[in-house]
């Protein structure tokens, strides 16, 4: 009998490995012929530890299980949940880049290819570098670490871009607050994004790759590891990718846990050994990147979402979506909700459905006051807004972003004006100092909105004028984009930055 327990660190912090390890020695002193597998997540979090039993019929999911629940479980006496894959919340779904995540061993090969892994990579093989740049292109994959810019526009810049030595580099900095997509990926199914980036090195002549990779997870950085030696092994990567006669070397790189190094001249900086300060752009980094070569930087889901493409063919994933948000996206469901998780669908869910049915609404009970869409930088959306389509248009024109595509969901108890100080002094603390009106507009907004909660008059106006500021002066995204958590409470909740006594007439 196989039984399918998560290694992912999700499930490892609600005891995962203690439940693995029961079923192991239980089953051994039983004499049962059970093999443990672990595997990553299927993003159903409230469920972990989910512990899948294999039957004739497909795997029967039991969760939360705990220690106790152990020998219950080998008796056939514990109460499932069902066949797995037939649970609402994976049967809403279109798994595409998480189609193998939580069902295979990450660090089996033979597993991952028996689920139609290094399909993609097979089928670039034997395309030119631009077939392959322009199926990237055809599919419509937009940029998921949070600016969505088109992903085969940036590969045909650095394809075209003459030069003896270009870099992939995967941005798994993975910063924003609320989102885990990134990890869950790198730790659940790793070498999809090792096919991937393999893939966008022989789309756009680069031999070299780099993960750069946040200390804060250390599973992810072993897994991770342990992958690139095994595919090396294989291999999938060396100086010739299964056979082809081309090459592709990768390695891990571990930063140090700045959120401004997850913006790409930054993390390239920090890659290089130097402070992570954000580069003026022009040049850009397809141009001069990595030691001033020519480098692609993607998010890891843009690039684990590489490999799928190739398998399908570009218009199979460009047949999901909505406007220009094409294909799939790993919506990452936190704060106070019901059931958090991540949650693959194609572009184009409503908002409101998303955290009404898909979460099950708030935890507490109480209702939903707003969501924090797209990290610390993207807008508090009120109920008012809950019917906007999931796309990054659509999210554009309501004043906020997609982002990395991380909700983090409040109830009607959130301080609003506190959300906004917070936003404010988030920046503060996270600039990298290099241009004015994000390294002294966010103290001076912290400190106007205190003047606004002291009743100052004219102090709301003085927040709006230094928010336009900040907007249109910042050098990067951490100051340009800070007003927007800051604007969208201050018009969604007017009266929680009004004066005590106004505001309670
Ligand atoms: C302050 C700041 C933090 C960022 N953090 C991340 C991050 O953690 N991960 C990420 O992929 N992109 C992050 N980005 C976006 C990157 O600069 C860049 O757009 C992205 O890595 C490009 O890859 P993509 O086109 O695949 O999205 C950040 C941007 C800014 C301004
Ligand atoms: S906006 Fe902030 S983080 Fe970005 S370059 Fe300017 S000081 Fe640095």
């Amino acid at each position: 009998m196989k039984i399918y327990v998560p290694l992912d660190s999700a499930a490892k912090a609600v005891g995962a490995d203690d439940v693995a390890e029961a079923i192991a020695k239980d089953a051994a002193a039983r004499d049962l012929d059970v093999t443990v597998i672990r595997t990553g997540s299927r993003g159903m979090i409230w469920l972990e530890p989910l512990v899948e039993v294999e039957t004739d019929a497909g795997r029967v999911g039991y969760g939360p299980v705990a220690v106790e629940d152990v020998p219950a479980l080998l008796d056939g006496k514990l109460a499932g949940l069902g066949l797995v894959e037939g649970l609402d919340w994976m049967k809403g779904q279109t798994r595409l880049t998480f189609q193998r995540c939580g069902v295979i061993d990450p660090l089996d090969l033979a597993d991952y290819e028996a689920h139609g892994g290094l399909a993609g990579l097979r089928r670039a093989i034997a395309m030119a570098p631009q077939e392959i740049v322009d199926e990237v292109t055809t599919s419509g994959l937009r940029g998921r670490g949070g600016a969505g810019f088109p992903t085969g526009i940036k590969w045909n810049t650095v394809l075209a871009a003459p030069a003896s030595q270009k870099y992939i580099v995967c941005n798994a900095d993975e910063g924003d607050s609320g989102t885990f997509a990134d990890r869950m990926i790198m730790e659940g199914d790793p070498f999809t994004l090792i096919e991937g980036m393999v893939i966008a090195g022989l789309a756009v002549g680069a031999t070299q790759g780099y993960v750069y990779l946040r200390s804060e997870y250390p599973d992810a950085i072993d897994i991770m590891e342990k992958a690139v030696d095994l595919a090396r092994r294989a291999g999938v990567l060396g100086a010739d990718v299964l056979g082809s006669g081309r090459a592709f070397e990768m390695e891990i790189r571990v930063g140090a846990g700045a959120y401004v190094c997850g913006e790409e001249t930054s993390l390239l900086n920090s890659l290089e050994g130097k402070r992570g300060v954000v580069r003026s752009k022009p040049p850009l980094p397809a141009l001069e990147g990595f030691l001033g070569k020519p480098t692609v930087v993607n998010n890891v889901i843009s690039l684990a979402t590489v490999p799928v493409v190739l398998e399908k063919g570009a218009q199979h994933y460009a047949d999901f979506g909505l406007g220009r948000s094409r294909g799939t996206i790993p919506i990452q469901i936190a704060g106070n909700v019901k059931y958090g998780g991540l949650y693959e669908t194609a572009f184009g869910m409503p908002l409101g459905q998303l955290v009404d049915e898909v979460a099950g609404g708030t935890l507490s009970g109480r209702p939903v006051k707003a969501v924090q869409v797209g990290g610390p930088l993207g807008a508090y959306m009120p109920r008012a807004a809950f019917d906007t389509p999931f796309g990054y248009e659509e999210f554009d024109g309501q004043g906020g972003l997609i982002g990395h595509a991380g909700l983090v969901v409040f109830d009607d108890s959130a301080d609003m004006r506190g959300m906004a100080r917070f936003a404010m002094e988030f920046c503060a603390v996270e600039s990298c100092g290099k241009c004015t009106p994000c390294r002294i507009g966010a103290v001076r907004g912290v400190e106007t909105i205190d003047r606004i909660a002291a009743g100052e008059a004219g102090a709301v106006e003085l927040l709006e004028d230094l928010c336009e500021t900040m907007k249109d002066g910042s050098l990067c995204a951490l100051g340009g984009f800070t007003p927007y958590p800051v604007m969208s409470a201050l018009r969604a909740f007017p009266e929680e930055f009004l004066p005590a006594e106004e505001a309670a007439e």
